[in-house]
């Protein structure tokens, strides 16, 4: 490993605003925040750019970036720590055992930035019922899953999983830059979102209801 990463590693551990698989979280997020403040997930945060924008916009909720790749968070961490950003944590940990980390209602919404479209693997998508399924085990019953990607296969296969599912697509922007949407789609924009962009990539969003309500 570079002494670069061996650097950010230790980094990621000394910051106080972040956390691995091996802190007891489980239904303590509100303690560990310090307020009753919602709680809301970006999944496959990488550097956390939607974590750290989010929660500069909205102090008044708590935002948990996560990923399982710590020198990508390392970077998300350390903007939080140096803009003073009191309402942010970075967990590093494998998404699929996201129950382990976070207990029944502890979560109420989900933001999934740029997942890798996994084109093998259709059960590896942070979308596909599987992850569906984990996700309800920690979500509130009224929790709203935020989808961006540059994927038309992953867009269109979440779309797909929304209508198996019988759930409830609330916005399904098809170019967040040429459509009217809310302004932090158009304004903050994550570290693999530039690449796409500079590719000449569309970007698209869904926002949907995670359970039938
Ligand atoms: C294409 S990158 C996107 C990163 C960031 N959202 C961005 O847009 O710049 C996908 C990220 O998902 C993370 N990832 C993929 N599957 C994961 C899993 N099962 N658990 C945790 N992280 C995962 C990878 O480590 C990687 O950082």
């Amino acid at each position: 490993m570079s002494k670069g990463k061996l650097q950010k590693f230790a980094e990621f551990d000394a910051f106080e605003n972040t956390l691995d698989f091996n802190t007891d979280t489980k239904g303590r997020w509100h303690e560990i925040f310090g307020n009753q403040n919602p709680i809301v997930l970006e999944l496959a945060c990488g550097k956390g750019d939607y974590t750290v924008g989010l929660a500069k916009r909205n102090s008044h909720i708590n935002y948990v970036g996560i990923d399982i790749k710590g020198n990508r968070l390392w970077r998300g961490a350390k903007t939080a720590v140096e803009e003073g950003l009191n309402n942010v944590r970075f967990l590093r940990i494998q998404i699929d055992f996201i129950e382990k980390h976070f207990e029944k209602n502890e979560v109420s919404g989900i933001w999934i930035t740029f997942p890798d479209p996994q084109p093998a693997k259709a059960r590896k998508r942070l979308t596909s019922s599987r992850f569906l399924a984990h996700y309800r085990n920690i979500c509130k019953a009224d929790a709203q899953i935020h989808l961006k990607t540059d994927s038309d296969l992953f867009y269109e296969s979440t779309k797909e999983t929304i209508a198996e599912e019988r759930l409830t697509l609330l916005e399904n922007v098809e170019n967040v830059y040429t459509q009217p949407c809310v302004p932090e789609l158009k304004e903050i924009q994550t570290f693999y979102e530039k690449m796409w962009l500079a590719e000449g990539r569309t970007i698209k969003f869904l926002r949907f209801l995670l359970n039938r309500l």
